[in-house]
């Protein structure tokens, strides 16, 4: 298995309008494993994997993915190369029936077996086939919006916040399922739960106002007494 990241992100800066969110931001993934990006409330963490997915215009710096520049694609070039995306809010279609939300990603990828693999990793939502997605409870649909991203068996998982809103009780299912999933794939994974964070991946970035403040070992970071400054409101 080569050693190549699978992403590699270098010097990244975007903003909206004029306010400048990331300020040359680096990092990589391997192909298989997670990274963590951990970061207070206006860190930038979202607005980065928004730049990752192609919803937000870099401004400087590179995006490569399996060896190609993907900076400028537009968002379905990278998901057909192999990016999912779970924005932190939304991620499914509230009015349509679980079953409906996955048809409809299945159909975009053609892929209608990733159906039952999605199921077979979500037992959860097979119970659930016929309700409304907007009546779900949160840890539910949050299960659906990664269900539905995976159905185009992307190669790397952008996922902004997989516990945000979920029950304390759902959030341990959710954290199993991620520690499976990245035995096969590569995530970037946005948290606000550290020990969670840590659980799933192996090496963390700190955003501080856009910027990479801290990064290493997944535990040594978690252990750094700088780390309180960095997620202090
Ligand atoms: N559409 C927008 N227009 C202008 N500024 C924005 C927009 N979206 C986000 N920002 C600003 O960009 C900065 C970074 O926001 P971002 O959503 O990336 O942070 P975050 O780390 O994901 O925060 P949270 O933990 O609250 O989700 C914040 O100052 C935010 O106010
Ligand atoms: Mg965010």
């Amino acid at each position: 298995m080569s050693d190549r990241p699978l992403l590699e992100v270098r010097e990244l800066c975007a903003s909206y309008d004029r306010s400048q969110v990331l300020f040359g931001v680096t990092l990589t993934a391997p192909p298989r494993g997670a990274v963590a990006v951990l970061g207070r409330n206006g860190a930038g963490k979202t607005t980065l994997l928004k730049t990752l997915i192609g919803e937000m215009r870099v401004g400087s710096g590179a995006i490569v993915f399996a060896g190609r520049d993907a900076t400028r694609l537009p968002t379905e070039r990278r998901v057909r190369l192999g990016v999912g995306y779970v924005p932190q809010e939304q991620g499914v279609f509230g009015r349509l029936s679980v079953r409906e939300n996955l048809e409809v990603g299945a159909s975009a990828s053609g892929d209608r077996r990733a159906i039952d693999w999605v199921l077979s990793m979500f037992p959860k939502l097979g119970q659930r086939l016929r309700q409304p997605a907007a009546t779900l409870s949160g840890g539910e649909r949050k299960m659906l919006a990664i269900g539905r991203a995976l159905l185009s068996r992307p190669k790397l998982l952008l996922l902004d916040e997989p516990t945000e809103g979920v029950w304390i009780g759902v959030i341990e299912e959710i954290a199993e399922r991620l520690r499976a999933l990245v035995k096969e794939m590569s995530i970037v994974l946005v948290e606000q739960h550290l020990e969670l964070a840590v659980s799933v991946a192996d090496y963390a970035y700190v955003l501080d106002r856009g910027r990479v403040a801290l990064e290493g070992n997944s535990r040594s970071v978690r252990d750094d007494p700088r780390l309180l400054q960095y997620l202090a409101p």
